[in-house]
């Protein structure tokens, strides 16, 4: 090889990540990481012990998040940085370095702990990236939601009835409210709610855990889920709102802090107790890397399986930007030996 071709391959090896599209170059690691977390977490489910299946997920999660090349702070994390040791809100994650990409960082490692330890459906891994300032730093209190996917997005409010956001709902999908399924977590401060769906004539199905996972089977035809409705946790919104931004869907949100302490928590960020937040303000970033690997079986992505020689998983990767909407399923080999068993 001459001096010259030598040069132009140093040249080409050098990262230049200024001159890259973020989303581009961040996606298929965003991939890695949910798949890696999934199937930590899956290995223990089922044995009825949600710390575990947190603890595997948010440790395999870490360890991926460590292996690239950002300058990454968790601002949706596992908890304050007194409540949680790892992923906490504020760490710092990611190699670093000049050529890094600054990110700020949304995680739910196990998004649905007790149905996992308990192999229910519909839990997954997520993460969403973003530039700096791109994700709503929403306190760990509740909120308030209505989510619908990309046909019924502008259509909806969530100070109107719940009967005439269904009744849009059926119009922007041509089909009768009859023929709606509203996803809504099984809890009792739902069942008012309930009562108002199922009178206006929907069906409602009701979930464990999960309403990150629900959000995203809703902008997506073909899953039998129409919209979301009810409380659940304001970081999982933020989550939501990532996803939904990069799919066309829409999410409409009010903070519900349970008590003072959590009211302190949303003065502290600046947010209103009254005020119905927009996907555009959830998720404000102009670059979102979104990426969910399913844990358990669901209505949107298959669940890990094991085999002899690894494991196979199913993953939703989206980029805003980018306009990336990809389905990944993997087969990862664990065994060293030559000798490949897959199972489909
Ligand atoms: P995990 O913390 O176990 O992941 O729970 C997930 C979840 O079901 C979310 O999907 C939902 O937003 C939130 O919890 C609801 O909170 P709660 O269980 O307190 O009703």
């Amino acid at each position: 090889m001459t001096k010259k071709q030598t040069d132009k391959l140093a040249e080409a090896k050098v990262i230049k990540p200024q001159g890259m599209d973020m989303e581009r170059a961040l996606v298929l690691d965003t991939v890695r990481i949910t798949e890696q977390a999934a199937i930590a977490a899956s290995r223990v489910a089922g044995k009825g012990d949600s710390d575990l299946v947190d603890q595997a997920g948010v440790d395999a999660m870490r360890r991926v998040l460590n292996e690239l090349d950002i300058d990454g702070e968790i601002v949706i994390g596992e908890g304050e940085r007194d409540e949680a040791p790892m992923l906490y809100i504020g760490e710092k994650v990611g190699r670093g370095g000049d050529h890094a990409w600054q990110v700020d960082i949304a995680v739910d490692p196990v998004e649905g702990t007790g149905i996992t330890a308990r192999m229910i459906n519909n839990s997954v891994a997520v993460i969403a990236l973003a530039e700096k300032g791109g994700l709503f730093q929403a306190p760990d209190t509740y909120m308030e939601k209505l989510i619908v996917g990309p046909p019924a997005a502008g259509k909806v409010n969530l100070n109107w009835p719940v009967a005439a956001n269904l009744q849009n709902i059926a119009m922007s999908l041509d089909r009768a409210v009859a023929d709606l399924t509203v996803t809504i977590l099984d809890r009792e401060r739902h069942e008012q709610l309930i009562k108002e769906v199922r009178e206006a004539g929907a069906r409602v199905k009701l979930v464990g855990d999960g309403d990150v996972i629900a959000a995203l089977a809703a902008a997506v035809r073909g899953t039998n889920v129409h919209a979301v409705m009810g409380i659940g946790g304001a970081p999982e919104g933020v989550l939501a709102a990532a996803a939904l931004k990069c799919l066309g869907g829409e999410i409409q949100g009010r903070f519900k802090p349970r008590n003072d302490d959590e009211r302190k928590r949303l003065e502290a960020k600046g947010a209103s107790e009254t005020k119905v937040y927009l996907t555009e303000e959830l998720a404000p970033g102009k670059n979102i890397v979104f990426s969910a690997t399913g844990i358990t079986d669901g209505d949107l992505l298959r669940g890990v399986k094991f085999f002899k020689d690894g494991a196979r998983t199913h993953t939703i990767s989206l980029g805003y930007k980018s306009r990336i909407v990809r389905f990944t399923d993997a087969v990862h080999l664990m065994a060293d030996g030559a000798r490949v068993n897959i199972h489909i």
